[in-house]
């Protein structure tokens, strides 16, 4: 499928992208939608190679997809699921259809029941046996953790409820440490589980319970639950009154913006979390209104094809230069990970080309003095992808966010334009000369032509929180289908989970590691012999 893309690749490769780049790349490799604009001008893609990659949208019927995604058809189709995080933030009711009922009034309802409890909780009308809220613990993992965790750091400017905190990890180290110092009386717990069967969040909500359970009469009514499984939160001991439900047509990593954002909306407050949902609303009408070449949603993949799929750049490095946004990267690993990490085609056969990439990442400037040094002058190219603001919430350090934003500038300039063996010369030819001036001339030179591209936009308000998230996703649903797989599945998790419950009893010691393999076994002995 990328055959041709890739002999383009080959015969342009070598042309430097600083060549290449007066006014109209600058203007034509970019788009804008609202405050939020992309700027992919600093890779290879030239506009022969955008044609052939938007034709790839033309024959993977993009288009076509994408209005049966938002049209609730079961895209999902190893589950039998539409796939609907869009309605949770379509703000304006407009009916939305699974199975022949309108979903909206449901979503809208559980919108206002969560407004009224977050509220009650920051107003301190909803109290704990001690008194008002100081404290809220959300027990949950991968997209019931890392979409409110990520949001609750990025938006911290805005946090004016009480203290939040994420428990995630079946360590007792997470939960020991994160309770200790919280007053049971006043702490709220909130168990976020879509299934309300993961083994790490309901083995943290029963400790929970028994450390509120030395202090508080009744712990049930210091719980709140985010759950798909309204008979197991009852189990639980949580009343109807606190649980929060969402349908199964909302995947967990696609899920902050519903009932598993509630910690989020305690923190920022209803009107803060409505303005982060219409973000990803206008980013919703975008996607679906503006033609290819200025679809961001849908130039963003295509970008990520380039890199991922014809140039064979396995990884792509997410560098936020946003201090707010230090969990982006983590959060986008599970989005784009868990999403298009898939072997096969929708049809089972196996994928003839590589799956999605490798993301990681870390805040800029920090990476700078940790792994861009990989990044520049390593002999593997990794894509990078920049985000910076032009304005931070500080203004009376305005001078320490120029200087954050001219180190971020200064990055993808220096991976662009790298340092030739003769500027490396020059750099030190007042210290060395003969054979010692060209050996380390050697180790001076970048080699540049390292392609990236860059989000800018005014501030990280909650609207842009919105808008970003939102165009991530959408990223990620076009390279699915492009790439031709199920985006919104996730089997490769569930082998591990198997495994996990048939070796508790071999850790534990009650069942021997005879079925193990040899590794395993001795594994197991090891840990064993100093006290597992
Ligand atoms: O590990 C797989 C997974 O199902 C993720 O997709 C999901 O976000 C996470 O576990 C948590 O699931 P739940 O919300 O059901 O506890």
């Amino acid at each position: 499928m990328f055959a041709d893309l890739k002999s383009h690749f080959d015969s342009i490769k070598d042309r430097r992208i600083n060549d290449t780049l007066d006014g109209d790349r600058a203007r034509d490799f970019a788009a804008q939608t609202g405050d939020l604009r992309l700027d992919f001008a600093k890779t290879q893609i030239d506009g022969a190679a955008l044609d052939q990659l938007i034709a790839l949208l033309e024959k993977a019927d993009v288009a076509g997809r994408r209005e049966a995604m938002f049209t609730g058809a079961p895209i999902n189709d190893t589950e039998g699921r539409a796939v609907l995080h869009t309605a949770l933030r379509n703000l304006d009711g407009d009916a939305v259809m699974v199975d022949g009922v309108d979903v909206m009034h449901d979503v809208l309802a559980t919108l206002d029941r969560m407004e009224v409890f977050a509220e009650a909780v920051r107003d301190g009308s909803y109290q704990g046996q001690g008194g008002a809220i100081t404290d809220v613990v959300n027990i949950g993992i991968g997209g019931s953790d890392l979409g409110p965790k990520m949001g609750t750091l990025a938006l911290a400017p805005y946090h004016d409820g009480p203290r939040c905190h994420f428990v995630s990890n079946v360590d007792p180290a997470d939960i020991a440490q994160t309770l200790q110092g919280l007053d049971p009386a006043t702490t709220l717990v909130i168990v976020a589980s879509k299934t309300f069967t993961t083994i790490e969040t309901m083995t943290n909500a029963r400790t929970a319970k028994a450390w509120m359970g030395e202090t508080v009469k009744d712990t049930g009514a210091q719980f709140a639950a985010l759950s798909t499984a309204a008979d197991k939160t009852a189990d639980f001991g949580i009343a109807p009154s606190r649980v929060f439900g969402f349908e199964d047509w909302v995947g967990g990593r696609y899920s902050m913006w519903g009932p598993i954002g509630l910690s989020l909306m305690i923190a920022i407050g209803p009107d803060a979390f409505r303005a982060f949902l219409r973000g990803g609303q206008a980013m919703d009408r975008h996607f679906r209104a503006a033609p290819w070449r200025e679809n961001m949603p849908a130039l963003l993949a295509l970008v990520g094809i380039w890199h991922n799929q014809v140039c064979d750049y396995a990884t792509r490095a997410v560098l936020p230069y946003d201090n707010n946004l230090s969990c982006l990267p983590a959060y986008l690993q599970q989005l784009e990970m868990e999403s298009n990490g898939k072997g096969v085609s929708l049809d089972g056969a196996p994928l003839p080309y590589n799956s999605g990439p490798v993301v990681w990442g870390e805040p800029g400037t920090n990476g700078q003095h940790a792994f861009y040094q990989l990044i520049h002058q390593g002999t593997r190219v990794i894509p990078c992808e920049f985000l910076v603001a032009a304005r931070g919430h500080h203004d009376d350090l305005h001078h320490q966010h120029q200087l954050l934003v001219a180190n971020c500038l200064a990055q993808s300039e220096a991976l662009m334009k790298g340092r030739t063996l003769d500027e490396a010369r020059a750099k030190v030819a007042d210290k060395f000369d003969g054979a010692e001036l060209e050996r380390q001339a050697a180790h001076r030179v970048f080699p540049g032509n390292r392609p990236s591209i860059t989000l800018t936009y005014p501030q990280l308000t909650p609207e842009m929180l919105g808008m970003l998230i939102a165009l991530y996703e959408h990223r990620v649903f076009v390279e699915g289908v492009v790439l031709g797989v199920n985006s919104y599945d996730q089997w490769g998790v569930e082998l591990g989970k198997e495994l996990a419950t048939s070796l508790q009893p071999v850790v534990e010691g009650t069942k021997a590691a005879t079925d193990k393999d040899g590794s395993t076994a001795a594994l197991v002995g090891f840990l064993q012999s100093y006290g597992l």
